[in-house]
């Protein structure tokens, strides 16, 4: 029978055969597929493996700590993290437009994650081995999409890059590409990742960056993490995680409304809840959450994050809307 003890036995053994004693790298993006093809790589190789966690600043609060973190104390993998806050707000500065942030994010993640991947080679050449391979987390409907057959799968990136650059001299292992994302996350658990990395609900590549209408920035990232992480919260103690597809919280930089806050009019920014159900983010319906659980985050993020004085609730479906704002 094909069990999970089966596919991971399968997968580690195609990878060993794969890879035999040379060196791999994989960039982990702190969501559930590259986790769990590092987890498989990790079990099949050991400290073949190297790691690479491009930390851009665009992750939601607490992410980027819980893969340095609970990633390494489950797997003991070795993990290079590279702070690149600085350099990717560079780049974003001034940016509003979607696609060109999602370009930009993309561009530098590359960037990133190849010097990385050169430093992890002159590091092993020294020991007299090559690094050959990157990891990519590949699932099969990602294969099917782009036309199915070996050799034929679009690079997925977790930052939607569309491809890597052709000097980086890599070959692909995809130990995911045979596998549905509920698969991947019985595999994960079978791997012993922590249930928070496997059960976490899919979080874009370009993170926080497109829920951001406006200008990627250190104070709206911070504000946009606080609300964010109130709503987290909230749903989570609410026992709702696994009733929601996704919850993307978006703050609206450009736009202003007066409130009153305290003793004092105030003029703040709206945050949107957008809280969906879906089965594969194709369609998507607006999650219908109890009025008392927006009661309490409404509350909470107005009062708790200072520049917040309005808490709007996107009640769209997927179509006409899209499940991200930008
Ligand atoms: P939309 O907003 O198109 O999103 O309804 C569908 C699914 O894709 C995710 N998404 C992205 N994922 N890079 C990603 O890796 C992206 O640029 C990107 N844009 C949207 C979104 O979170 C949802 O799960």
């Amino acid at each position: 029978t094909w069990t999970m003890v089966n596919i991971v036995d399968e997968a580690v053994h195609d990878i060993q055969a794969k890879i035999g004693g040379k060196r791999v790298v994989c960039a982990l993006s702190g969501g559930v597929d590259s986790a769990v093809a590092g987890a498989l790589v990790q079990r099949a190789v050991g400290n073949q493996l190297t790691c690479v966690f491009v930390d851009g600043g665009l992750l939601r609060k607490g992410e980027a700590e819980q893969v340095e973190r609970d990633f390494v104390a489950a797997m003991g993998v070795e993990l290079v993290v590279v702070d690149a806050v600085d350099q990717f707000l560079d780049a974003l500065k001034g940016v509003e437009d979607p696609e060109q942030k999602r370009k930009i994010i993309g561009r530098e993640f590359i960037r990133t994650f190849e010097q990385a991947a050169r430093e992890i080679v002159e590091k092993a050449g020294a020991d007299g081995e090559a690094v050959e391979f990157l990891v990519q987390g590949t699932l099969y409907p990602d294969v099917v999409e782009s036309g199915g057959g070996e050799g034929a799968a679009v690079i997925k990136s977790h930052h939607n890059v569309g491809g890597l650059p052709d000097d980086l001299q890599f070959a692909l292992v995809e130990p995911l590409r045979w596998l549905f994302k509920d698969e991947v996350r019985r595999v994960g658990e079978q791997l012993g990742l922590p249930p928070e990395m496997v059960w976490r609900h899919p979080f874009p590549g370009p993170g926080l960056a497109i829920r951001i209408v406006g200008e990627v920035n250190r104070d709206n990232l911070d504000i946009l993490r606080e609300a964010d992480a109130i709503a987290r919260e909230e749903v989570t103690a609410a026992g709702l995680d696994s009733e929601i597809w996704q919850f993307p919280v978006v703050l609206l930089a450009g736009v202003r409304s007066v409130g009153v806050q305290g003793d004092g009019r105030t003029y703040g920014h709206p945050i949107v809840l957008r809280p969906v159900t879906s089965e594969d983010a194709m369609t998507a319906d607006w999650g219908r959450l109890p009025y008392d659980l927006l009661e309490r985050i409404s509350t909470r993020i107005t009062n708790e994050v200072r520049q917040i004085n309005r808490v709007v609730v996107d009640v769209t479906s997927k179509p006409p809307g899209t499940i991200e704002w930008e």
